[in-house]
């Protein structure tokens, strides 16, 4: 468990996936900044089964323990480096209230702090100014303009890409130095 002041990030188990079918399946939830996803439990399950190393997957969890939403971080392999990089929703009743920029910080902190990795990136719409605006606040910089890089709802939309360095990120800024490696 990554323990936040008011949310935490819980490995996802296989009892969370009927709920998080129901969230990827919804496009409210993923919003009009993400293109829309048709999942059965069945795909949900195997991909769970399967594991990776090269990801994590976690469900943002309030204090009381209620399920708000999910983050997970994943590889881009290139053949001269491995790129981490960072995807997140929240439910939408539990927007705009600091959770994301919090669950955020906490994974940036988790993985710097357990993975030998120089930089850390996310990509988001460039219409998606709310997401951009947490990425601003956690401390990631943008490095540019992603041209048609989503096909989502039949067209090719852009993306801004951000990143963090080790050497910026510096030390951790919720999480302690205790965190369990993984
Ligand atoms: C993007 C997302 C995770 C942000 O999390 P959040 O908890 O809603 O954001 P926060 O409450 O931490 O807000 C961060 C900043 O954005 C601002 N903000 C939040 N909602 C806003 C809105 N609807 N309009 C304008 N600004 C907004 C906040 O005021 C805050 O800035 P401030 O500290 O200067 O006041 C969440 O909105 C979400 O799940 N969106 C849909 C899915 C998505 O876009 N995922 C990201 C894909 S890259």
């Amino acid at each position: 468990m990554l323990e936040g002041k008011t949310v935490n990030l819980r490995i996802m188990e296989k009892e969370d996936l009927p709920l998080f079918v129901e969230w990827i399946n919804n496009p409210e939830v993923l919003s009009e900044y993400n293109p829309p996803r048709q999942m059965s439990r069945t795909e949900a399950e195997r991909h769970h089964e399967k594991g990776n190393s090269e990801e994590g997957e976690f469900i943002i969890e309030k204090k009381d323990g209620s399920k708000i939403g999910y983050i997970c971080h994943f590889t881009l392999v290139h053949p001269a480096g491995k790129h981490l990089e960072i995807g997140y929703f929240l439910v939408p009743s539990e927007r705009g209230k600091g959770y994301g920029t919090e669950a955020l910080g906490i994974m940036v902190d988790y993985l710097f702090l357990s993975k030998d990795v120089m930089r850390i990136q996310v990509q988001t719409d460039v219409r998606n100014v709310v997401s951009q605006k947490v990425i601003e606040k956690v401390g990631f910089r943008r490095e540019g303009t992603l041209r048609k890089n989503f096909f989502m709802r039949g067209e090719w939309v852009d993306a801004c890409i951000y990143s963090i360095l080790r050497e910026e990120w510096k030390e951790p800024r919720i999480l302690t130095k205790k965190v369990p490696a993984k």
